[in-house]
Formats: structure tokens, sequence, C-alpha cells
């Protein structure tokens, strides 16, 4: 007996990078695990994962939190919008294939410049709903030739895109169809190549074969379709998902046995398969389908082991008949890094196929073209899902900087650089800054970055917080940011609350600068505030002792105060005993003598000695007379004028004097 088993059996790199993700995910676990769907169409796989407490879920919307990874057959754009995600409650992770990602792109930018998108594969496959959702569901999904109708004739331009297993005989079979009837077309044909070449080994493993084992989950559509495939050419087919459903009665000794596996089989199921059969045939030799049927094409990514590590080069087994070379100008590296910085013998990694050159027995690789790949669809990614990212700034270049973000270089004008306007950017040379991509397009190489757009989010974050827990009355911490006229503004935490200049000083002040100074770090109350219009205002008199309060204790009735004129109104004058406490001294209490006007005894910043006649607390009011000193001062029917009177009048005419610096007492 022989066995021919497929080299390209199993895991293709999407799937493998998805299933790598997870274990990733796994090992760095940081709250629960959940794969949108299973991960592959394979339970014995999504049994194990569940066993290690990765769980499916269908929908986003079934839990509140946790890292949700994204399987590779990838998603709508719904999914990255999900308000779990962006408040931060679900960790997206997206495994999605970078192929599958590229037809994202394509589809949502036909579709953005007004094409039809039309998906040549099967409607209900989750890559295809996942497709057709970056074109708002408006795809024409045509999965056999009995779809196009006569629909397709009214459409006037369209862009053609495939499921990446379809079947490159039924694309090669509605595709003419399709193209004869719409006028201006552009078609891209995403079958991937790693199907391509499955579903070529299991068309010649089924010719060779006698009896051919399809191992793979029986809802798997690319097992589905190497099973008809293998089952057209060898009529002892079977579609098996684990080594116990093999019938050992259909095989016998002189049976050429053929193995191939789906994209979503995992290397022990097959192992196990092996395995099983070299049992059987016990010393009967296995022939492995080798390299000479199997050929590297340009454009492959395989897996590479370091070698070795030259100064220029890293030779890398790729496990072909000769081992790869990536020249150092197909690594990407930073200026002054040398190879062994990065690489060292041993090291494993994803390589793309350059050039094979079986005459120089050479295959030519590139880690860069990988590498850049991954960077566009992070990226992209990023783009998608409204994510940050850092960048370095690289160079600073008219109108703005260059930051490299994982080798592709990206612009931000100087208009993004900051919220406020920056003039001179020679300080940001070499710089890190997290940054959101607010355009990009892979066709022309361009990608515009913007650090404002992540610090006005954060502001928008910064705002939102502080509305939501602030309350009318408490004291909260302030720095004061800038002064107006009208009052300070005061930084309370990424938003301005403002002072408004009555609520900085019991007294009477004109300038805000009178009580504070440009980045006092200050206690205030928070007297009002509106969501709506973004306003909040602060006390900051609010948060010192009310004057008031002991004026009582402080201006008992019958005491005797000094004070200054600070107001002069027709009934009187208002005296300042201290900031924020006036005393009125009615025009009827200025003078024993009668005076026409305030203005005849007293004017504006005299100090004045007054008696407090009353003292009403409760309505801030306290009454003063000049007029009780004086007659405290004048004794009552004084007729004798001796030479004591004398004295005394003219004390008492240096004391009014003192008192009334303005009033002509000699008159
Ligand atoms: Fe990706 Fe191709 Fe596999 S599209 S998931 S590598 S079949």
């Amino acid at each position: 007996m022989d066995i021919i088993v497929a080299k390209n059996a199993g895991f293709c790199f999407g799937v493998k990078r998805a299933i790598d993700i997870v274990f990733e995910t796994i090992k760095n676990k940081n709250g629960d695990i959940y794969t949108l769907g299973p991960i592959i169409h394979n339970k014995q796989m999504v049994d194990k994962l569940r066993d290690m407490g990765v769980n499916v879920i269908e929908d986003i919307d079934l839990i509140d939190k946790g890292n949700v990874v994204i399987r590779s057959h990838g998603v709508s754009p719904d999914v990255y919008r999900n308000q779990k995600i962006s408040i931060g409650n679900i960790n997206l992770i997206d495994a999605t294939c970078p192929y599958v990602k590229r037809i994202h792109n394509t589809v949502k930018k036909y579709h953005d410049k007004g094409y039809e998108i039309i998906i040549l594969g099967d409607s209900n496959h989750p890559e295809v709903i996942g497709i057709n959702g970056w074109c708002n569901n408006q795809a024409n999904i045509i999965s056999s030739i009995d779809d196009i109708t006569e629909n397709i004739n009214c459409i006037k331009k369209a862009c053609v895109v495939a499921q990446t297993t379809l079947n490159k005989n039924l694309w090669g079979q509605l595709l003419p169809d399709i193209t004869s009837r719409i006028k201006d077309i552009v078609v891209f044909n995403t079958i991937c190549n790693a199907t391509e070449k499955r579903q070529t080994e299991a068309d010649y493993i089924s010719k060779e074969a006698d009896v051919v084992f399809v191992i793979g989950g029986k809802n798997s559509s690319n097992t589905k379709k190497l099973y008809q495939i293998c089952k057209r050419n060898c009529t002892q087919t079977y579609l098996i998902e684990t080594v116990n459903e093999i019938n050992f009665n259909n095989i016998n000794s002189k049976s050429v046995v053929g193995i191939t596996a789906g994209a979503s089989t995992p290397d022990w199921i097959i192992r196990e398969v092996i395995n099983k059969m070299s049992e059987e045939i016990k010393n009967e030799q296995m022939s492995v389908l080798d390299e000479e049927v199997i050929n590297l094409y340009e454009g492959d990514i395989v897996k590479g082991n370091v070698l070795r590590v030259d100064q220029d080069q890293v030779i890398v087994n790729i496990g072909y008949k000769f081992d790869g070379v990536i020249p150092k100008n197909e690594i990407l590296l930073s200026d002054d890094q040398q190879l062994s910085e990065l690489f060292k013998e041993g090291d494993s990694f994803n390589v793309y196929i350059k050039k094979v050159d079986e005459k120089a027995n050479t295959v030519i690789l590139s880690k860069k073209r990988i590498d850049i790949e991954n960077a566009w669809n992070k990226l992209q990614q990023a783009y998608d899902s409204n994510q940050t990212l850092i960048g370095k700034v690289s160079s600073i270049v008219k109108g703005g900087l260059l930051l490299n973000i994982d080798g592709i270089e990206v612009f931000m004008p100087g208009s993004h650089v900051d919220i406020k306007f920056i003039k001179d950017f020679n300080g940001f040379m070499g710089k890190d800054f997290e940054v959101k991509i607010i355009e990009i397009d892979k066709s022309k190489n361009k990608v515009i970055a913007s650090r404002k757009a992540v610090l006005e989010q954060a502001i928008e974050e910064k705002k939102e917080e502080i509305f939501s827990t602030i309350k009318v009355d408490s004291v909260i911490k302030g720095k004061v940011k800038s002064f107006t006229n009208f009052g300070a503004f005061i930084d309370i935490g990424g938003i301005d609350g403002l002072i408004h200049i009555s609520d900085l000083s019991w007294g009477r002040i004109k300038h805000p600068s009178e009580v504070l100074s440009i980045g006092d770090e200050i206690d205030v109350k928070v007297l009002d505030f509106d969501k709506e219009k973004e306003k909040i205002s602060l006390g900051y008199k609010q948060t010192l002792p009310d004057p008031w309060e002991y004026v009582d204790k402080k201006y008992p009735v019958g005491s005797i105060i000094d004070g200054k004129v600070v107001r002069i109104a027709s009934f009187g004058a208002f005296v300042e005993l201290e900031p924020g406490v006036d005393a009125l001294l009615h025009i009827s209490q200025i003078s024993d003598k009668r005076i026409e006007k305030v203005e005849d005894a007293l004017k504006v910043g005299d100090q004045v000695k007054a008696k407090v006649m009353e003292v009403n607390k409760k309505d801030k009011r306290i009454s003063l007379s000049i007029k009780e000193t004086i007659e405290r001062q004048t004794p009552k029917n004084n007729k004798s004028g001796n030479n004591k009177d004398k004295f005394q009048k003219e004390e008492m005419r240096i004391s009014i004097k003192e008192m009334l610096p303005d009033l002509d007492i000699e008159k």
C-alpha cells in the first residue's frame, strides 16, 4: 500500500495565523476570550479551544466584556463599530486573513466610487456575508449560472470579486457571462492561491489514488470542494472528520491511498490519520508527495527557519529542495540596524517567495513584503476601527511631519500635530506620537495621520467623564489658565470652567489678577453646569469664609470703625469695612450740619471714622454714623466760652477734619 499525502493539506496561512492569534491571546490571557463564530470549521479544534476557556459567540451583543477574536473569514464593518468596542469594554482582536481583508478594501473602494459589487460565492458563507457588509450589504451574490439574471444587464459599472475558496472552474464558467453583460467592469480574481494549490493537488492525487480520504469539517466549504474534486476522479473518495471514521475494509494491501485535508484541518488530525495508516500497512513504504511534484510559486508565503545570518543576507530553510535567501534590501531595517540584531539561527517566520531560480538553485525571499503588507493591514484596520497607533517622527517636511509606522511612511499635516497652532516642529524629531489614521489609499501609497484627532477624542472623553461625575456645590481642584476682564478660566482636568469676576472675591475687584495668578492651583466650588452647552460655572470666593458670618462680633453696635468710602449714592455713602463688607453711611448721618449732597462732604477713597448704629447680618446691612461720633465729642448747652471750651472746639474741629477731609469746617 502506498500513501500519497498532499503537501498543502491542512491549515492555510490565514487559518494558521488565526489559530496562532487565539493561542497567543490565551497565553497573554487578560479577561475572557471568545471567538466570533467558530474559529475554524473543525469541531475538534473548537472543542479543544473550549476546553482551554475559549468560547464561541455569534454576536458581540451577547457579552458585556472580554476579548473577541474575529476569525479568518472576516466580518462586516458594523462589528468594528460596536459601541462596546469603542468604550473599551471589549477588546477586538482581528484575525481576519489578510487576503480577505484585501477584498474588504477593494469592495469598499469601488462601492464608494459608485460601482455595483458582484461577489461570486455562497451567500450564506460567513466570508461572503462579511464582504457584503463592506458595500452596505448591497452586493449581487452569484453562486451559479442560474443566479445571473436579467438584473445584471441593468448594471452600468461593476466590480467583481470572488469568495477566496471559490472553485476556479466555477469562476471560469461564470465570469465570461457576467463580463459580457456589463460594459464598465473591473474584475479581481480573489480566489486564494492556497485554495487553488490545494485543489490542484487534490485533483492530481485523486487521479493517482485508488482510495482518497479528504479530512476536514463536514460543514467546511473548502473541504467539501476538495471532496467534490476528488470524487470526480476517484469514486472511492471519503470525507472524514477524524481517524475513527476510516473503514479499512475499503483498502487492500495494493491500494494507493491519497490523503488531503481542508484549510481548517489541524495538523494533529492529519497526523493521526497518517499514523493509523502507517500502523496498518506496517512495513509498507509511505511515499509523500515530494517537492518535485509540488512546485513553489512566486508570490507564495511559506514558513522559513533561519539557518545563518550573514552581513548582507539571511539564509532560510523553507522546506524546499534548496534554501532560500533574504537579501538585506528585502528586510525592513532602521538606518544603523544590523541583521544580526534582528535575526538569529532558529528564528521562524513567514517569507514571501520573490523568485524561484531552478537553474541557480536559489529561492529569493522577501520578509519586507510581508511586513509591509501586514503594516498596511494594520493601518487599514486602525482606520476602519478608529483605533490609534504609535508612530515615530522620522522627518520634518514642508507642511508637516513624516511618521514611521511599522515601516510605512505616514504624513501628518502641520494642522493635525496638535489642537493648538504649532509654529516650529523641530522639537518633534524622533518623538513617538499616538495618532489616528484619517485617510488611507494603498493604491496611491498614501496614509494621513492625525494626533489632533487623538487629543480631541481624549478631551471629549474627559468632558464626558467630568460631566457625568460633576456635582453642584462640590469643591474640586483646578489650575488657573487665563484671565479676561470678566473672570478667570480654570482647567479642571482637561476642560475649562469659568469663575466670574464677582465670584472671585467677597470684596470688590477690578481684575482677576488682583486675586489669582496664572498657574495657581486652587480649590473651586461648582456653582452650575450645562452639559449641552459644555459650560461650567465655578466659584472661588465660595471656598473662602463669608466675611458677613462674623460681622456682628467684629463690628458690634456702638463701636467706632475705620472704613473707606467706596461708592456714593444720592442717599448716602457706602463704606468698606473689609473686602466684601460694605456699610451705609446715610446722608443724614454724615455731619451734624445739614449737607445738600453727599459729595459736599465725601468722595470715593476717603477714609472715615464712624459709629456702628445697626448690624443686620441676615440682610447683610450695616448702618454707620459720623454725626454720632461728633455729637459724642460735642458737649450740649456749652455757653461758657472759657479756654477749656475753646480747646474742646479746636479738638472737635481737628477730629471732624480727620473724618471729613473735604468738608469746609472753617465756615
Ligand atoms: Fe486566507 Fe486563503 Fe486561507 S484567503 S484564510 S489563506 S484559504
